[in-house]
């Protein structure tokens, strides 16, 4: 797991639009679809409206999530909306390949049905993930015990809302490229316990250095 520090969130978020591309290019060109995992939170909301200016084949993108806070579809802090809002608004990725986490109510259902709904897609190409200030990435928690799914049901989680949605440490180990989003201060220290405590090999890591892809697995972080 490498970390790349970058000037500012302009110069970050230009890298990763060109890393971000060339998987996809990659991807289009092997299989015909490219599967990227959207990260949520509001560090990625600027990578979203930059990346969407570039020119894609979008209708060959196929996006799912990372993780979702198990919320009504139009509640207003879902991540969906903000990609809705940052990112989809503003390409022409169909609607049908933009892969949102279904709520009923029943989130073990729903859990199932998510993973059902994305198994053709996967593995991951891209997964884009952010880290917590306790390590967490997508809805994988400290101290919480692993899942054996593709996505699963979070229930106390410390960031609200506290039930989520997540994909596994499986599903997310099991992509080709992962790059860390991270922005801060606060976050600097973390992402800097995390390499000592890999490096030291350490067993009991933080749920983001539990994440390693299969190819590439990169921190890109400014303050
Ligand atoms: C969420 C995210 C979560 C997020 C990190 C970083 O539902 O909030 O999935 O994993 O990526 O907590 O969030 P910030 O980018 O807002 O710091």
């Amino acid at each position: 797991m490498k970390l790349i520090s970058f000037a500012n969130l302009d110069a970050l978020n230009a890298a990763l639009i060109e890393r971000v591309s060339i998987t996809a290019k990659q991807a289009l060109a092997r299989k015909g679809f490219f599967t990227f995992v959207l990260a949520g939170g509001n560090t990625p909301k600027g990578f979203y409206q930059a990346l969407a200016q570039t020119p894609q084949d979008w209708q060959n993108w196929q996006l799912i999530y990372g993780d979702e806070r198990y919320l009504p579809l139009n509640a207003t802090e879902r991540n969906h909306q903000m990609v809705l809002e940052t990112f989809l608004a503003n390409t022409t990725i169909p609607a049908k390949n933009h892969h949102i986490v279904p709520f009923t109510g029943h989130i073990e259902a729903d859990a199932t049905r998510y993973s059902e709904q994305i198994t053709a897609l996967l593995p991951v190409d891209f997964a884009l993930l952010g880290i917590g200030e306790d390590g967490h990435t997508a809805s994988l928690f400290p101290k919480h015990t692993e899942v054996n799914a593709i996505a699963h049901a979070v229930y106390q989680a410390p960031k609200p809302p506290a039930t989520r949605i997540s994909l596994s440490y499986t599903t997310l180990q099991q992509s080709q490229t992962l790059v860390y989003l991270s922005k801060g201060k606060d976050k600097l220290s973390v992402i800097q316990q995390g390499l000592a405590d890999l490096a030291q090999g350490k067993t009991d890591l933080m749920p983001f250095c539990r994440v390693q892809a299969q190819n590439v697995t990169e921190i890109f972080y400014t303050e």
